[in-house]
């Protein structure tokens, strides 16, 4: 039987030989342990770097990590008895270990209770002095500095090397709460570390519920933007809990990956578009405001009427601008005349539409005065001129019916980024249509732009993704994206991009964060609750890459994109959307999306760049742990951040194969020897390409066969954007 004296002597390992605030150093027993430590009754590896010690003090204990380990000669450690001054002690090697203090271990004991529970807090409440005794911390110690509270204890994504191999687990409000950035070199680890969190959630709150006795449906919402395509295989054993996404041709429950253009908003389309400041811009954004205004399904037919009429009035008062300069602008009358007519013959249609005795009234009295208007000039003779007067009376006109006809009430009006859904190919017509209305020359400015978006939709790799015959309604599009109530339809999406072509990745990428942020925003709106919601963006330096200060275009589609991750990434946490990224250049990421993630999983980082980058999210006195970066072994990685209370070192849980995302290295050499087959069929490849080939002519002049048919029939590089060009529109 050992007194707890006896028991905490046998923990010794050494004595604090200096302090600073960022190092203690050591001096060892020279009965300290050499490689494994059995004091505390189990056995551990000591010393080791990066492992722990515990110096006790009034708080509790000062906890360290083990930095440096080393010997050093120095004079003679003790010697007992008299001293005796006539002898010199040549110096003596002794191990000693530099430590970096980073929490405070208190203890509790239970009432009734003979077992002491301990806590970590952050930070250092008191210093060691020299001389303190340096202990090594118990199994239950352990258990404490690297698992953290029990009651945050949730899910369990590894165990610690250093720590006898206490579980980990970590508290999923404080992971995914304040956006979490899994950052390491490809191949390190990255995705099979996703994948095991969204897979050790979804289980851990399904046991959850089974023990709190409920149904077994975690009402979870993961959203995976994944641009290789390599996660549908790790869910593969939980098909009917997701919901996979992928490029049309799709087949079995795979569903076709749509992102509507009409969802775009005014910015994402002249981004696309390459619209210009000046003319392009604003038409393009009539275009939209109109094409939506007249497809809002939703609305009553008079509201919709009222919005038209209030486009002519626009269009009216811009026209009065023109009117003084009518005797020499011989056009802008024939502009004018041209609209007047539209007005006319557009009233009498909206005429038959309403059903209210005085909307009816109104609207053919706004016809009947226009026409007079009309009348009234061709009376002046042939080539006489409206006046201003004239002109400002129709939009008077105009105006007094448009009192007469409802406006939504409540609605927002329409703008340009309003998601409702419109025949999209009617843009480039519709564009021509107000650009032809307004005269002048506009119709050559925008000539450009309506080629852009022609050219657009004919792109059958782009059709079928942003250009849906039966457009789908918004709420059914949210329900598939980011889930239905409860998580009826899985708790899991999986959105492969790996065949969306990369010219327009950056704007599906920014269209769906901007829509499943601002979705999640309405809903805290109106209910006042956040949807808690994970959305992960692998591979995320494509998609949110650190800007450029020479980049002065703030409209590029990689802008936009950035723009959307800042944004959810600074806001989501409020809307409850946490962001997990993961990215293997963590030096080429947006600063602002990295400032704003509070919780890192580090896994092998070998570039000097990165490496210096995530030296700088610790404090000081943790950098010690990360010069083990290099050298982690696959699995490992460092978790640090909001969701520990100090930085641990984790090997993450084994996934079986089947559950590891498809990320396999090529096996050039069992293609090469033959043990695993690879037939060719590059006709199979082209076909998906959807290059129409012609058969071969069988009587062909001899000429013809020196033109290569798939060259003249150029095939489009999915890569390479300057494709489009070659479509015919
Ligand atoms: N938790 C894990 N369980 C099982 N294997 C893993 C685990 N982590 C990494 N691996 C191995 O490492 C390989 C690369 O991992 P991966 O996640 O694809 O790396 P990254 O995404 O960083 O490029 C995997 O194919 C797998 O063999
Ligand atoms: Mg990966």
């Amino acid at each position: 039987m050992t007194t707890p004296v006896q028991q905490v002597a046998g923990l010794v390992i050494g004595s604090v030989e200096s302090v600073s605030p960022n190092e203690i150093r050591v001096l060892l027993e020279l009965d300290a342990p050499g490689a494994t430590a059995l004091n505390t009754g189990t056995p551990s590896s000591f010393p080791r770097l990066n492992g722990y010690v515990l110096i006790p003090n009034e708080a509790g204990g000062t906890i360290g990590f083990i930095s440096w380990i080393g010997i050093e000669r120095s004079p003679y450690p003790k010697r007992s008895g008299l001293k005796d001054f006539g002898v010199i002690d040549l110096p003596f090697p002794l191990r000693k270990m530099a430590i970096s203090p980073v929490g405070t271990l208190t203890s509790s004991r239970e009432t009734g209770s003979t077992k002491l529970s301990y806590e970590l807090v952050r930070g250092v409440v008191a210093f060691p002095s020299v001389g303190d005794q340096v202990l090594l911390p118990t199994q239950d110690q352990i258990t404490a500095i690297v698992c953290g509270r029990e009651s945050d204890k949730r899910v369990e994504i590894g165990t610690s090397t250093l720590a006898a191999n206490a579980k980990i687990r970590v508290d999923p409000d404080k992971i995914f709460g304040r956006h979490l950035a899994v950052l390491g070199n490809t191949g390190s680890g990255k995705s099979c570390s996703v994948a095991g969190l969204i897979r050790w959630s979804i289980e851990a709150a399904k046991q959850q519920r089974v023990a709190n006795q409920k149904t077994p449906v975690p009402n979870q919402r993961f959203i995976v933007l994944d641009p290789n395509g390599e996660y549908s295989a790790a869910f593969e054993d939980m098909r009917d809990q997701c919901r996979i996404f992928k490029v049309p041709p799709v087949t079995g429950d795979i569903r076709a990956l749509q992102v509507p253009a009409w969802m775009w908003d005014g910015h994402e389309w002249s981004s696309v578009a390459h619209a210009q400041p000046g003319a392009q811009r604003p038409l393009l954004m009539q275009a939209l405001r109109d094409l939506r205004a007249g497809h809002e399904t939703a609305l009553p037919r008079e509201t919709a009427i009222r919005r038209f009429l209030a486009s002519y009035r626009i269009q009216v008062a811009a026209m009065a601008m023109r009117a003084p300069n009518f005797t020499t602008d011989f056009r802008a009358r024939k502009d004018c005349e041209r609209l007047f007519d539209d007005i006319v013959a557009e009233v009498r249609v909206f005429e038959s539409q309403v059903s209210a005795q005085v909307q009816v009234e109104a609207l053919n009295q706004l016809a009947i005065s226009v026409e007079q208007v009309v009348a009234a000039r061709a009376s002046r003779g042939q080539y006489a001129n409206y006046r201003v007067s004239e002109v400002e009376a129709v939009s008077a006109f105009i105006l007094l019916a448009m009192s007469l006809l409802p406006d939504a009430v409540g609605a927002e009006p329409i703008s340009e980024d309003s998601p409702i859904s419109f025949p999209i190919r009617d843009l480039p017509d519709h564009l021509q249509r107000i650009a032809t209305d307004q005269g002048g020359n506009v119709a050559g400015f925008i000539s450009t732009l309506g080629l852009r978006l022609r050219s657009m939709l004919a792109d059958r790799r782009l059709g079928p993704i942003i250009d849906q015959s039966t457009p789908p309604c918004l709420d059914d599009w949210l329900g598939d994206y980011i889930g239905t109530n409860g998580a009826a339809n899985g708790e899991l999406a999986i959105i492969d991009l790996s065949l969306v072509p990369s010219d327009v990745t950056h704007i599906v990428v920014a269209v769906l964060g901007r829509i499943m942020f601002e979705a999640l925003q309405r809903y805290r709106r109106i209910t006042g609750q956040a949807l808690p919601t994970v959305l992960v963006l692998e591979e995320a330096h494509i998609f949110v890459r650190r800007g450029n200060e020479r980049d002065l275009d703030t409209a590029t589609p990689q802008h936009l994109c950035r723009e959307a991750f800042e944004r959810i990434a600074r806001e989501g946490r409020k809307f409850g959307l946490g962001l997990v990224l993961s990215s293997q250049r963590p030096s080429e990421l947006s600063p602002t999306i990295l400032a704003q993630c509070n919780t890192f999983l580090l896994h092998r980082i070998v570039n000097d760049l990165d490496q210096d980058l995530v030296a700088r999210l610790v404090p000081d006195n943790l950098s010690g742990l990360l010069r083990e970066l290099p050298s982690l072994p696959s699995r490992q990685a460092i978790l640090l951040g909001w969701a520990t209370p100090i930085p641990v070192l984790v090997e993450i849980t084994e996934l079986p194969e089947n559950q590891r995302p498809n990320s396999k290295d090529p096996d050039f050499w069992d293609v090469w020897t033959g043990q695993v087959e690879r037939p060719i069929d590059w006709t199979a490849v082209v076909a998906d390409w959807g290059v129409a080939q012609t058969p071969p002519v069988e009587n062909a002049e001899p000429q013809a066969t020196e033109v290569d048919p798939i060259a003249e029939a150029d095939p489009p590089d999915p890569t390479s954007p300057e494709q489009d060009d070659d479509v015919p529109f």
